[in-house]
């Protein structure tokens, strides 16, 4: 499933690894001497060489703050962060870029819409739901704000083979379900929900939606608009931007209607003693100094991936997650967790071998995964594991890097067997 926006699937050059890998410095590393095979992208993504070049230039020759200043410094850079604002807008398709609010990354976009949205509209007996395959940042804030309200939170189960339970989760709705929370993308299954069917079911309910789009957006894009969800949250640094920032997207009249968040400087239009009244969006919810290197550090990734064939990447790494799951089926007493329709994410375990022990080895030889929990706490005890190991690829990797997984794999078997 691709479902860029037309504009951001269009790539001026053909899609060739080798030169895409020489844009990104850290992939030509060596760890404990070996060549560095970097398959922890869901945790968080390389940045390629724009990106480094354009937050250390503006350090060097243009940091101001924005908004503030009426001297060259700080002009050149709120330029340079409103521009960012409009990449953010047209590559996920939003209608305005009043839409767009910076925050410091997805969970800061979630939590953001449970305490104000969620503060606004769930009331006592209400239902919030969610599902089985969250990471923490679409449990944690949805669980505080049902604490607030004494609503209730539901969480959608899976089927066993790691998809949701699409009926289970129709039956849920009912008029009292005000928010429904769910991922694009299984940071653990790479499962990829059907949000289509998801969201227009919850509008029929009468309930909105919040798509946590970490992964989703890095493996598939995004159209807001034509998916019609009503808020979509992502973090910069898992889309090759920088670390500390990230967006949330709300529908307008929903942003209109919300109170701000947080208090401070820049979010205000008129300040006294007694009263405050408010900034327009999007300003109204991005109080204090924002975090504006970053955001256009995430506006220059994303003119770098606009130079990009996206639809070729995503076969790329479509044609990797393939062959690392042939490969990694074939080890003895080996489980692979998740459907066979899945992002660029490969989760596994393999008997009487925990998971940690298994990272260990692979990091031996070069072979960066991220092992435990994956931030999804209810999802392993779904699975009645204490963890896993995830490789999750990106459009950088190679098959020579999936065939260095499985001899690492097959090593650790050896050593821990
Ligand atoms: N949620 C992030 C991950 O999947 C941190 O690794």
């Amino acid at each position: 499933m691709c479902s860029f926006t037309e504009e951001s699937k269009k790539g001026t050059a053909p899609f060739d690894v080798e030169s895409i890998r020489a844009d990104f410095p850290i992939l030509s590393a060596t760890v404990n001497g070996r060549p560095l095979a970097y398959l922890d992208n869901g945790a968080t993504a390389q940045k390629p060489l724009p990106v480094i070049e354009a937050t250390d230039r503006i350090y060097r020759e243009h940091n101001s703050n924005i908004h503030r200043g009426a001297h060259h410094l700080s002009n050149v850079v709120t330029t340079l962060y409103e521009e960012a604002r409009e990449r953010v807008r047209s590559y996920i398709g939003a209608a305005d870029t009043a839409e767009i609010i910076f925050t410091s990354g997805a969970t800061a976009s979630i939590n953001l819409v449970a305490a104000t949205y969620g503060d606004m509209t769930v009331k006592k007996g209400d239902e919030v739901i969610i599902t089985y395959m969250e990471h923490h940042a679409d449990i944690v804030p949805w669980q505080m704000l049902c604490a607030r309200k004494g609503a209730r939170l539901r969480a959608v189960p899976l089927t066993p083979d790691g998809r949701l339970d699409m009926e289970a989760y129709e039956a849920m709705l009912s008029d009292r379900t005000r928010i429904v929370a769910v991922t694009q993308a299984s940071n653990v299954l790479g499962t990829l929900p059907d949000l289509p069917r998801i969201i227009e079911a919850a509008h029929k309910a009468g309930a909105r939606v919040s798509v946590d789009g970490c992964q989703g957006i890095v493996h598939g894009g995004v159209d807001v608009r034509a998916l019609d969800c009503d808020f979509y949250a992502f973090s910069g640094h898992k889309l090759y931007g920088p670390t500390g920032i990230g967006v949330l997207y709300g529908k307008r009249e929903l942003l209109e209607a919300m109170p701000p968040y947080m208090g401070g400087g820049d979010m205000v239009d008129k300040v006294t003693i007694e009263k405050t009244t408010y900034a327009q969006l999007p300003l109204k919810f991005e109080a204090g100094t924002t975090n504006y290197i970053g955001a256009i550090g995430l506006g220059e990734a994303i003119h770098y991936l606009r130079g990009i064939d996206m639809t070729a990447a995503w076969e790329h790494e479509r044609a990797l997650t393939r062959h690392a799951v042939e490969s990694l089926s074939q080890v003895e007493g080996l489980t692979i967790y998740g459907p066979e329709e899945r992002c660029s994410i490969v989760s596994f375990n393999v008997e009487g071998i925990h998971h940690m022990d298994m990272g260990m080895i692979l990091d031996k030889m070069g072979v960066a995964v991220r092992t435990g929990t994956h931030c999804a706490q209810p999802l392993m005890a779904h699975y009645g594991v204490t963890g896993m190991v995830r490789a999750s690829m990106a459009f950088y990797n190679t098959r020579n890097e999936i065939d260095r997984l499985r001899e690492a794999v097959d090593r650790a078997v050896t050593m821990l067997r």
